[in-house]
């Protein structure tokens, strides 16, 4: 005791100066030292949206001794994404986020600042152009359609599958795998037959690593003078960060060599940053940095949306149904929808945006940090402290939602509301300077997974669930993926000849 009391003093002090300086938000009782860590349930968006009907919109939570203000209705998210965005973008980067990213040298966890403007400049003119999006379209539709014709496959004729339920996940995740790492890396690692090859398992065990590296250190993470009890394992990330680097940089050298030997330079990630390197001044870290913040970004989120909707639409045979007889109308069953068709499948694309609504994967943004003592609804966000969208609690709010529990797509035909930053209402990307860059991409690839599922396949539940037996809870996280994953029973609609890949060579 007489050891740690002189070391608790400051933080005490620091923390009774901040309450009687700052008017700060109302919320949950704080314990000392550990603050609200152990009144936090694990669902964390769930919680915060139960103790904003309690304490209001804009509440304070403590984690230790850092304060966390989350905000839970539209006019709020404008106040932190539009009026106070410049003093609210810095990025709070616990300690394993700063390894990964060498303290902040990729896009996601930089500071607001000449790096940050300079690295999404990159992103915004030469890597989500709409040219580019547009060249890699065949990727993603290759993609989509082996994803029809695995489920073909296994629900006709693999003996053990037929008749039964099938664990939508592992489908859906091997096509947001195939379309990230080919678009970053230019590199299909599965085979035809869905094998993995050397290069593609030291590929997922490093996403796997750094999942698992990521998630240990949460106690210590938020009580700065605990951490010198849990040093962190520097050197296990530095050889997961050697580890990472090595095999990047065999990618690198591999497309470096193409392309001295072509001459052409390909539309991947990889060798668009290779090229631009110098002209933007980039470090090998950023670059390295940047594609693996796609990676990170960009996968499971898009399967974790098409999860969601289809979970939806099993438990709403109507709305399947309706976007169904859309697709039969526009496309007809001796063709397959490609990303061209989307204008003209205007119930797909609410049906996809209902889901974003009801489902974000990532509930409460990416954790934003005041660079400025700012004032937000009229309460003081001390400069240092964590600024969370509850972008789910904002989508569900009966203020400005009807019916907002109801999976009902036709709210987005009575209006049209913006889902990429421009309407405070609807937020799964974000919106302000730190808004998802990938936005587009995610939305062109979930419709496309859920228009072809639906237009070939009817989908029932399985393991004789009622429709309103699925689970609809969620597993606690950062990206919010569904506590029990969706099993279900595909019936095709087409004819076999439909059901084949259209494999392409990019
Ligand atoms: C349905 C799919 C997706 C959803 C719902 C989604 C959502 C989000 C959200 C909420 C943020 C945080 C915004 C903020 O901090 O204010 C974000 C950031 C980001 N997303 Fe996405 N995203 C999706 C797909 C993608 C894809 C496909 C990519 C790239 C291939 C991508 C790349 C990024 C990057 C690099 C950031 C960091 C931006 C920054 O810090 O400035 N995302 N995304």
């Amino acid at each position: 005791m007489m050891i740690i009391l002189p070391l608790l003093l400051p933080i005490i002090f620091f923390l009774v100066y901040q309450r009687l300086r700052f008017r700060l938000p109302p919320g949950p009782r704080p314990w000392p030292i550990v603050g609200n860590l152990y009144d936090v349930k694990p669902v964390r968006f769930r919680c915060y949206t139960e103790w904003a009907q309690q304490y209001g919109p804009i509440i304070s939570v403590w984690f230790g001794s850092v304060l966390n203000v989350v905000v839970s209705n539209s006019e709020l998210a404008r106040q932190v994404l539009k009026e106070k965005d410049q003093q609210l973008a810095d990025r709070h980067r616990s300690r394993s986020a700063a390894k990964f990213s060498r303290d902040g040298q990729d896009l996601i966890w930089a500071d607001y600042g000449p790096h940050y403007v300079k690295v999404r400049k990159v992103c915004t003119l030469e890597l989500f152009t709409p040219k580019r999006l547009e060249a890699l379209r065949p990727i993603r539709e290759d993609e989509v359609s082996a994803m029809v014709e695995s489920i073909f496959n296994d629900s006709t004729q693999h003996p053990d599958k037929i008749g039964k339920g099938l664990v939508l996940r592992s489908y859906l995740g091997a096509v947001a795998f195939n379309n990230i790492t080919r678009l970053a890396f230019g590199k299909r690692f599965m085979n035809d037959e869905g094998v993995i090859d050397d290069q593609g398992k030291e590929f997922k065990a490093i996403v796997a690593n750094g999942m698992k590296l990521g998630a240990s250190l949460a106690m210590a993470e938020h009580i700065p003078w605990l951490r010198w009890f849990f040093p962190l394992e520097e050197e296990a990330f530095a050889r997961h960060g050697e580890r990472r680097d090595r095999l990047t940089r065999a990618i690198m050298e591999e497309h470096t060599a193409a392309r001295l030997k072509t001459g052409g330079t390909k539309q991947h990630f990889v060798d668009a940053l290779l090229t631009l390197q110098k002209q933007y001044d980039l470090s090998d870290d950023t670059v390295i940095g940047l594609l693996w913040d796609m990676i990170t970004a960009g996968m499971d989120t898009t399967a974790i949306s098409v999860e969601w909707a289809m979970a939806e639409l099993i438990k709403n045979p109507r709305v399947q149904q309706k976007a169904q007889d859309e697709l039969d109308r526009v496309i007809g069953c001796e063709r397959v929808l490609t990303e061209l068709d989307f204008s003209n499948l205007p119930y797909l694309q609410c049906v996809a945006k209902e889901a974003l609504r009801l489902h974000p994967p990532t509930p409460l943004m990416l954790p934003h940090k005041a660079n400025a003592n700012v004032k937000v609804g009229g309460y003081d966000i001390p400069k240092g402290s964590n600024v969370h969208v509850n972008v789910w609690a904002v989508a569900r709010d009966p203020a400005v939602w009807k019916d907002p529990l109801e999976f009902r797509p036709e709210r987005f035909v009575e209006e049209d509301v913006d889902m990429k930053g421009h309407d405070y209402r609807l937020l799964p990307f974000g919106a302000g300077r730190r808004v998802c860059p990938g936005a587009q991409l995610g939305i062109n690839l979930v419709t496309s997974m859920l228009g072809h599922l639906l237009h070939h396949f009817s989908w029932a539940p399985a393991n004789g669930l009622t429709p309103e037996e699925i689970d609809m809870s969620e597993n606690p996280g950062l990206v919010t993926y569904m506590k029990t994953p969706v099993q279900a029973l595909p019936t095709p609609r087409l004819t076999p000849i439909m059901y084949k890949r259209i494999a392409v060579d990019m």
